[in-house]
């Protein structure tokens, strides 16, 4: 018997006793094997209460990252359906790239609880402590190539609707889709597609949140913060996952439905430093401007003495009120 099985009939009850008897009864196993599934829940970070005459009582799912705890949140249709926890991994995006070149559907998910060689943008690497969450997601969308390329700022403003419903908590994006809070980065995306995208139109969505950590972990404390940090709390890291999924299946759907206008607005709503001037890096290249926002295409607009420039990829750097840039 799985010790699903017994969550499964808890959850079913919530805040209700239920015997350990009618447990062993309705599942068809003896009260040993009862208690001994009971214990390993408990060691999973299940809060179940135990009472000796009245049973077992579910009070709280887990914080840690818990597979079964997310299929019970999710509310999409296609997206997390199947997933996978690995306690550690290179990388969720290059396992997530080896399951889309075999028989990794649309929507499947890698989570590690820690990677050890975790990839940023620009080839950097992306420090992934445990406590945060490190997830990839296979998108097999029904887009051309131009569209696709939005699919990551569709994922940034997924991941800023997650966070103020969970937290109430409003923060910014940083072209093209890092997620500030008072300037300082809490999460980052990296898309990668796989193969030609003519062939396999497959795109990962990898998701990396500096959540239950402190950023001292990081070494590079000044510019990240965590939501631990900033909440005062730990958050529970599988309603993070389900909701951000809950999200980004909305955007994607949207952009297959071609209403790119409404990802800009709301891209646009939550960007940080529109209308001021900023520093773009591009290879070797320092190009200074107003941030006008983003095209119908997805760019970013700059706004610089020679007239309107367009990037499809660089480095974004804002300026603070001292004048410095970061
Ligand atoms: C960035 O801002 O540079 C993008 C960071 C993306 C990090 C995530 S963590 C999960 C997934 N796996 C990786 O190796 N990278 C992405």
């Amino acid at each position: 018997m799985a010790s699903h099985d017994i969550l499964q009939l808890l959850v079913s009850l919530p805040g209700e006793y239920v015997s350990g008897e009618r447990i062993s009864q309705q599942l068809n196993v003896t009260r040993a094997s009862v208690w001994k599934q009971i214990k390993q829940l408990k060691e999973e970070g299940f809060d179940i209460e135990a009472h000796t005459k009245k049973g077992y009582c579910l009070r709280k799912t887990p914080n840690s990252l818990n597979a079964w705890v997310i299929e019970q949140m999710l509310e999409t249709i296609s997206l997390g359906h199947v997933l996978a926890i690995e306690d550690k991994l290179t990388s969720t995006n290059a396992k997530a790239k080896e399951l889309a070149r075999e028989e990794g559907i649309h929507g499947q998910v890698v989570i590690a609880k820690t990677q050890y060689a975790g990839r940023g943008r620009m080839q950097r690497e992306w420090q992934s402590p445990l406590g945060g969450l490190w997830m990839s997601v296979i998108i097999r969308p029904n887009l051309s190539l131009a569209n696709a390329s939005k699919l990551t700022l569709a994922a940034s403003v997924a991941i800023v609707d997650a966070i103020e419903e969970l937290y109430q908590l409003r923060v910014g994006i940083k072209w093209p889709n890092d997620l500030l809070y008072n300037g300082k980065k809490i999460t980052g995306i990296l898309g990668e597609v796989v193969g030609e995208w003519n062939r396999v139109q497959t795109l990962i969505l990898g998701i990396g949140i500096n959540a239950n950590f402190t950023s001292e972990k990081l070494g590079s404390g000044l510019t990240v913060a965590t939501l631990q940090e900033i909440l005062g709390y730990e958050v529970d890291l599988n309603r993070l996952a389900a909701t951000i999924l809950k999200y980004l299946e909305k955007q994607v759907m949207a952009l297959e439905e071609n209403l790119f206008q409404e990802l800009r607005s709301n891209w646009m709503a939550r960007a940080v430093g529109l209308g001021e001037e900023v520093r773009v890096l591009r290879g070797e290249e320092v190009i200074v401007g107003v941030f006008k926002g983003i095209s119908q295409d997805g760019e970013l607009l700059l706004s610089t003495e020679q007239g309107e420039e367009r990037f499809s990829a660089g480095e974004v750097q804002l300026r603070s009120k001292l004048g410095a840039y970061f």
